[in-house]
């Protein structure tokens, strides 16, 4: 079977989907890899890395795409700009494997299906414990969430930590972090660690004691309706509830110098939470970093890849945060898709199984068809 890695070509993007030390693993265990020159050069991974793995460095994409019987990748396939079709250069039947977020990226969903490609999105994998090492999402999160973090403190006009120091004490910095999953989690601990007093709030009732073990105060209202909607996921709030977790907002902001927001709906879109009057009435020199910007944001004055400042206070919502940290960022990708091609293929032959559960949810096209529901649910309405 030969695995086929392209490079990423979305702006920005400096991860690769498989590292040397992956491709060494695969090599290992029979597989051909074969690699797009220059793929892991944005994560420091050079071709002769690559080539001392054991893998094939090829200096045409289309070549290398027109061979492969399964390609990884971290973001969609590139669908024509700059001439770069990799979805038609793949060959109906090729299995292809990678962070595809299909709800947001309908076009390239539509252009799989049209090609036969049998296409699985890592982050449409269900969050089973089997799952758990194919989960690319959280793997993801954890950067953001440690980066947010870092990014506040540098913009910070204040220490984190409480000093005392010869000139005298200064206190700590207060955090407040909107959305505690994976990346909320990470971010609560890393502004922990930095000495930062922190309090956090979500609306799954569930995460309250998560929060507390990771050394933050839990801030809540209790609500009216569930926001549960299984898998984990949130789903938005009744009406009623969102006027009352504004109130909570509004008050938790006003008291922070710092805030994190990481708050998503269905793992996908963010909710605005933090309006324009919470931000009026946040601390001159505060700072908030929107860690859902790629959904969209969760702060009404905040613009994805861009800082604002308003009323004294800046607001960050940097896209792609983990591709700032490229080298593990791409590590911990590449043993994810390792995970997930080693628990499907069989004698190096990829075993489709859909009566399998990571399978069937993470599986977007097949056989000329859009086969993940909410996406052909989403393409339905698009069409209405
Ligand atoms: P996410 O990125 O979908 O959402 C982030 C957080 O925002 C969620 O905790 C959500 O409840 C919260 N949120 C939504 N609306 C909000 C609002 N109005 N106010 C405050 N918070 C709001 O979350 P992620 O990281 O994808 O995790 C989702 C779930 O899946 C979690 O329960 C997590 O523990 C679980 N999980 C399980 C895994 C496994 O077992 N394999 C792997 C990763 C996550």
């Amino acid at each position: 079977m030969i695995v086929a890695v392209p490079r990423e070509t979305a702006p920005g993007e400096r991860r690769v989907a498989l590292v040397p030390e992956s491709c060494k693993k695969l090599v290992q265990a029979g597989y051909a890899l074969q690699i797009e020159a220059g793929a892991g050069a944005g994560a420091y991974m050079p071709d002769a890395a690559y080539r001392e793995a054991g893998a094939t460095v090829e200096a045409d994409p289309a070549a290398l795409l027109g061979r492969a019987d399964f390609v990884v990748k971290v973001g969609p396939p590139a669908l024509g700009a700059d001439g770069r079709n990799e979805v038609e250069w793949m060959r109906p039947g090729t299995v292809w494997l990678g962070s595809l977020m299909p709800l947001r990226n309908l076009a390239t969903v539509r252009a799989l299906a049209a090609r036969r490609i049998t296409a699985f999105s890592t982050d449409a994998i269900p969050r089973t414990t089997r799952a758990q090492a194919m989960d690319t999402l959280s793997s993801m999160a954890n950067i953001a969430g440690y980066r947010g973090v870092l990014l506040a403190a540098a913009e910070l006009n204040k220490y984190f930590p409480m000093l005392m120091t010869a000139a005298g004490m200064v206190p700590a910095a207060r955090v407040f972090v909107v959305g505690a999953a994976v990346a909320g989690l990470q971010a609560i601990a890393t502004a922990r660690r930095l000495g930062a007093i922190v309090s956090a709030t979500d609306v799954r009732p569930e995460v309250k004691e998560q929060i507390e073990s990771v050394g933050a105060k839990y801030v809540g209202i209790e609500l009216k309706e569930s926001a549960a909607a299984g898998g984990g996921y949130a789903k938005e709030l009744s009406e009623a509830d969102k006027a009352r977790q504004r109130e909570l907002l509004a008050e938790q902001c006003a008291a922070a110098d710092v805030v994190i927001t990481t708050a998503l709906i269905g793992g996908v879109f963010a909710p605005t939470l933090i309006t324009r009057d919470m931000v009026r009435r946040m601390r001159p020199g505060a700072v908030l970093v929107d860690l859902a910007a790629d959904g969209g944001c969760n702060c009404e004055l905040a613009r994805p890849g861009e800082t604002v400042v308003e009323n004294g206070v800046t607001i960050m919502a940097p896209l792609n945060v983990p591709s700032g940290m490229p080298t593990h960022a791409s590590t911990l990708f590449s043993r994810n898709l390792v995970a997930f091609i080693q628990a499907f293929t069989k004698d190096q032959a990829f075993q489709l199984d859909l009566a399998d559960d990571i399978q069937q949810g993470a599986i977007i096209t097949h056989a000329g068809e859009v086969v993940h529901t909410r996406t052909k649910e989403a393409l339905a309405k698009e069409r209405a």
